[in-house]
This record gives structure tokens, C-alpha cells and sequence, in this order.
């Protein structure tokens, strides 16, 4: 097995992830990014291409949302022309459908080969993996795709992103359903956090394969280029149970 502690990083973007992750997420490594609706997972997933996109590492974006322009015009509010990166050639965003990307992807000259091959692509973020409990009621069958999802991810030797949605907004946080976490390299997790009749945002890495990593829960803010995350919540416990308890007014 390959020494983790001396495989190069691939850097998210987000500085202060990056420290919690101990440098970054390793090369090659495929990661879950779980969080509720709205938490920032869209916006970490482009920042981790964007870092690729300006350290000339190209990256591609497949997502299942229906309405390109608006994926478009949202990456502009963040301050990001996906489109000038996509002219460049260091950047694909592709609109696809959950059958569609996971038949392209069986193939190992399939058309997702081409086009990591074709642009030398390092990253990818899918956006978002839980669009394919949409193809089967079956579990096994779910474990199936999400399993061969990640092998051929690995196979084109991509740093990965997979993005997971999270139903729950505040309170208890049921994960009882996460399969792909389990297959997953790593696991980071975004949430909304009650504090003091506010709600605030934090961000854990749950696991990383093989390497340390900070295990404390930090705040972090949405800006124009991303997430920034600032301190560990102090003194607070349950926060990703929902019953935080003896917080300090940060
Ligand atoms: N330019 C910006 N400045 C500050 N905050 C922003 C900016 N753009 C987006 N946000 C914040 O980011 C949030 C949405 O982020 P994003 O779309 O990445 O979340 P998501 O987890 O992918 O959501 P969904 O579950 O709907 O896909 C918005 O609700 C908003 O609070
Ligand atoms: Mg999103």
C-alpha cells in the first residue's frame, strides 16, 4: 500500500479546510461532502476546482442539476467564470442525467475517459451523488452504483468530490442511510449549527484513509471564492445532534 503520509495533496482552496485536512485531501483520494440544503457544498466542490483550474490540475463538474445557466450565473456571484476556465480547456462542466454519466462511465473508453484523457483532467466533483437513489428502491443495488462509481473514479486516477445531500436542516442529523460514505476515502460534513438563537454553519472531517486529521467542529462563512472557516466552536457539545449545549458567543 502506498505510504499516504508522502502522497502529494490536492488542495481544496479553502485554506482553513486544507489545515484541518492536514494539507489537503490526497491525491486520488475519493471524498464525500455531505451537508444540508444550502450549506455550501456546490460552492466547496467549484472552490476545489478552481484551485485545480488556477494550478493548471483541469477539472470536470458533472452535475444533474436542470438549469445550466443558472449553475453558470450562481459560480459568477462567487466571483468564478466557469465558462472562461471551460475556453481555457481546464475546465468541463458537463449537465447530465444519473443513467447517462454512470453508463459513461462503465466503458474504460467510454466518453468520461475521453474526457479525462482528453484534457488531462486531476479532479472531479459530481454533483450530487444522492440524485442516484432516483434509479433504484433497491439498497444493494444503490451500494452496487455507488461502488462501481467510485472505482471507475479511481480507475481515471481523479481526485474526487461527491457531493451528498442531508434532508435534515437542524436537530437531530439521521445518517443512518449513507452507504457511500462507507466506500468513500473521506468524509467531510457541512452543517447549520442553533447557537445562542443563531444559526450558524460548521464544517468536520468525519474520516480521512490513513492520515490524521483535525477532529474538532469549526465555524465557516459563505464569501465571494467560497467557504472560509474561521474558529472551533468553543465549549460546545451535541452540535451535530442538535442539542448544543454551554456555547460561548463567538
Ligand atoms: N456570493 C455569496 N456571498 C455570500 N454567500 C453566498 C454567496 N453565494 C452563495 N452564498 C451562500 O451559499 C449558499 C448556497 O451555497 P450552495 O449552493 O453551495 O449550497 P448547496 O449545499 O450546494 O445547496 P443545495 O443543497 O441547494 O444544492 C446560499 O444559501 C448563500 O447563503
Ligand atoms: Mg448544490
Amino acid at each position: 500500500m502506498a505510504d499516504i503520509a508522502q502522497t502529494p495533496r490536492a488542495t481544496t482552496g479553502c485554506a482553513g479546510l486544507d489545515k484541518m485536512l492536514h494539507g489537503g485531501l490526497v491525491e486520488g483520494y475519493c471524498v464525500v461532502l455531505e451537508g444540508s440544503p444550502g450549506t455550501g457544498k456546490t460552492t466547496l466542490g467549484l472552490q476545489f476546482l478552481m484551485d485545480g483550474c488556477k494550478k493548471g490540475e483541469p477539472g470536470i463538474a458533472i452535475t444533474f442539476e436542470e438549469f445550466p445557466e443558472q449553475y453558470y450565473e450562481n459560480a459568477m456571484q462567487l466571483g468564478w467564470d466557469l465558462k472562461a476556465y471551460e475556453d481555457q480547456g481546464l475546465l468541463k462542466v458537463q449537465f447530465s442525467d444519473p443513467l447517462t454519466f454512470l453508463e459513461g462511465l462503465q466503458d474504460l473508453d467510454g466518453h468520461i475517459a475521453e474526457m479525462v484523457d482528453g484534457m488531462g483532467a486531476k479532479r472531479i466533483l459530481v454533483d450530487s451523488v444522492s440524485h442516484f437513489e432516483r434509479l433504484t428502491n433497491d439498497a444493494g443495488d444503490l451500494r452496487r452504483i455507488e461502488t462501481d462509481l467510485v472505482h471507475a473514479l479511481k480507475r481515471e486516477g481523479l481526485t474526487s468530490i461527491l457531493l451528498k445531500e442531508n434532508p435534515h436542516v437542524l436537530g437531530g442529523w439521521d445518517r443512518g442511510d449513507n452507504r457511500v460514505a462507507f466506500i468513500a476515502d473521506a468524509l467531510i460534513l457541512l452543517r447549520y449549527i442553533e447557537l445562542e438563537s443563531e444559526i450558524k454553519r460548521g464544517v468536520v472531517v468525519l474520516k480521512m484513509r490513513g492520515s490524521d486529521h483535525e477532529k474538532e467542529i469549526r465555524q465557516y462563512v459563505i464569501r465571494e471564492q467560497g467557504l472560509v472557516v474561521g474558529d472551533v466552536f468553543q465549549g460546545v457539545a451535541g452540535l451535530f445532534i442538535g442539542s448544543a449545549r454551554g456555547g460561548e458567543k463567538n
